[in-house]
């Protein structure tokens, strides 16, 4: 990923020039500076690619004089409707053509130095690649941008506006790197390791394993593990930046479905696609990139974030359709369905964070329904919630960052679907509704506490570009959560 850098407005000698135009500005400033040492070729490339400015249009061209090597324009549409997430799709837009350039300058000093950093922070998001695992790709071929250089009229307002969220395009790293990585390498105890990284950071990261959890009582999450010949971790990881050498109060909990690969177990998955099951861990990733976001940028909160880390396999030692687990809390479950397993892990996980933690609200984020995908698509993540403040909250910080949620029904209605006939539940209440009584079923364990379900099967992973993300593993929610503490729970 490049190195980002504010400076003042001056025309480089060579290389990339990046123009981020709105529809009704005429070439202007650093923009207008550059075309007339080309000796006006920009203006008369833009007319001759009937380049407008509108949102998302794009302009290549080739040296075009004054030394450089190539202009790249960008539509940002209407300078009134520009707003963050279009600066920062502006900036997603040039990763591409920028990707075989050393260096780039963004003549932004048109914009706002808050869109400025907007802007860089889309060119960062967008230049990630997961490429551990690549060894004989061809130097002409691999990506170069090293560093970009965002010329702006206040380059220490945006350098102040871009720190915090260079912290949590950190985070975002985390998390997509997480979520990449293949279900041999990161397995539950690799997840848990991973997570110690975040103490650099100044996290407090704890490691329980099957030992701790059989004490603990935790019946549903040893259920789903107990198949496979990697053992399951829970991870807790604080973060206390609320109050400094105060005693921390009541915090904030996010707590994340880690199922480091899903075959389905016993009610084992169709072989087509099951590849993709290897990040049934994104709740977990994003928790993970979330908490290192938030101490990244030290946020003045307390928070708590905890995951779950399982494998789901079907062996001789798998969990049967039919058993009866007894979770932490004591209620008991008939596992219909050893598919439906991440309610199974969350069921613990949701328990203890109550116990230990006291939380002053829990959001849990879990791939953890198909049914998700068939109501809402790619485009929004269901939001499931017993507090309609909380459930605001995360819708209106989710649309903030681009990363929006819908917000889907609860009720006794279908909490009735999960009655079982020699348990306390069952954990699947058939095809009607899948989504919403997986949430029902996750409900019974947080005690009436606020509490909100992101059910993110739909948006955790995506099989094209997005704006702010290569096609792969999203970070979904770890902007939104990000934003959700520091718009209400700072200060
Ligand atoms: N991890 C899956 C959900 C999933 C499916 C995520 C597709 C992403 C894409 C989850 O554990 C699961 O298998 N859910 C079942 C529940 C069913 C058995 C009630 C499902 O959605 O089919
Ligand atoms: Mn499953
Ligand atoms: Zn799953």
């Amino acid at each position: 990923m490049p190195d980002i850098a504010f400076v003042k407005p001056a025309l480089p000698r060579s290389g990339a020039l990046v123009l981020p135009l709105t529809e009704e500005a005429p070439l202007a400033g650093l923009a207008k500076q550059a075309d007339e040492a080309a000796g006006g070729a920009i203006a008369r490339g833009l007319e001759a690619a009937k380049f407008k400015g509108r949102k998302g249009q794009t302009a290549t061209l080739w040296a075009p004089g004054a030394g450089l090597s190539k202009v790249v324009a960008i539509g940002l549409g209407k300078a009134a409707d520009l707003a963050a997430t279009g600066a920062e799709a502006g900036g997603g837009a040039i990763a591409g053509p920028l990707a075989q350039e050393r260096e780039a300058v963004v003549a932004a000093d048109g914009l706002a130095p808050a869109l400025a950093a907007s802007l860089a922070l889309g060119v960062l998001l967008k230049s990630y690649r997961f490429d551990r695992y690549r060894t004989t790709e061809k130097e002409e071929d691999k990506p170069k941008l090293e560093r970009v250089a965002v010329a702006t009229s206040d380059a220490t307002k945006a350098k102040a506006a871009f720190a915090p969220m260079q912290a949590v395009a950190d985070g975002v790293f985390v998390t997509r790197d997480l979520v990449s990585e293949p279900p041999n390498v990161l397995t539950p105890a690799e997840c848990a390791e991973r997570c110690k990284a975040l103490t650099k950071l100044g996290v407090e990261v704890e490691i329980l394993g099957p030992k701790e959890m059989r004490k603990l009582g935790f019946g549903a999450l040893l259920g789903v593990a107990q198949g496979s010949a990697n053992e399951p971790r829970m991870v807790v990881m604080k973060w206390n930046g609320a109050a400094k050498g105060k005693k921390p109060g009541k915090p904030v909990a996010f707590i994340g479905k880690g199922v480091t690969f899903d075959t389905g177990g016993i009610s084992i998955k169709p072989a087509g696609g099951m590849e993709d099951m290897k990040w049934d861990m994104a709740g977990a990733g994003t928790v993970i990139g979330l908490m290192a976001a938030l101490a990244g940028r030290k946020a003045k909160a307390d928070v708590v974030g905890l995951v779950g880390l399982v494998e789901n396999m079907p062996s001789g030692t798998a969990q049967r359709p039919g058993d009866v687990v007894t979770t932490a809390s004591g209620q008991t479950v008939e596992v219909i369905n050893t598919d439906a397993e991440g309610r199974l892990v969350l069921a613990d996980v949701i328990h203890y964070c109550i116990e230990k933690h006291d939380p002053r609200f829990m959001v849990d984020l879990a791939t953890l329904t198909g049914a998700i995908i068939i109501a809402l698509g790619h485009e929004h993540a269901g939001l499931f919630s017993n507090d309609d403040t909380l459930a605001q909250r995360i819708e209106a910080a989710g649309k903030a960052v681009g990363e929006a949620a819908w917000r889907m029904p609860l009720g006794e209605a279908y909490d009735k679907q999960i009655k079982s006939d020699i348990a306390d539940m069952k954990n699947v209440g058939g095809r009607p509704g899948g989504s919403i009584t997986a949430a029902q079923f996750i409900q019974r364990f947080v005690q009436g506490r606020p509490w909100a379900h992101l059910d993110i099967a739909g948006t955790a992973w995506s099989n094209k570009d997005l704006p702010t993300a290569p096609k792969g593993a999203t970070a979904y929610g770890v902007r939104m959560l990000d934003r959700l503490v520091a718009e209400y729970y700072e200060g």
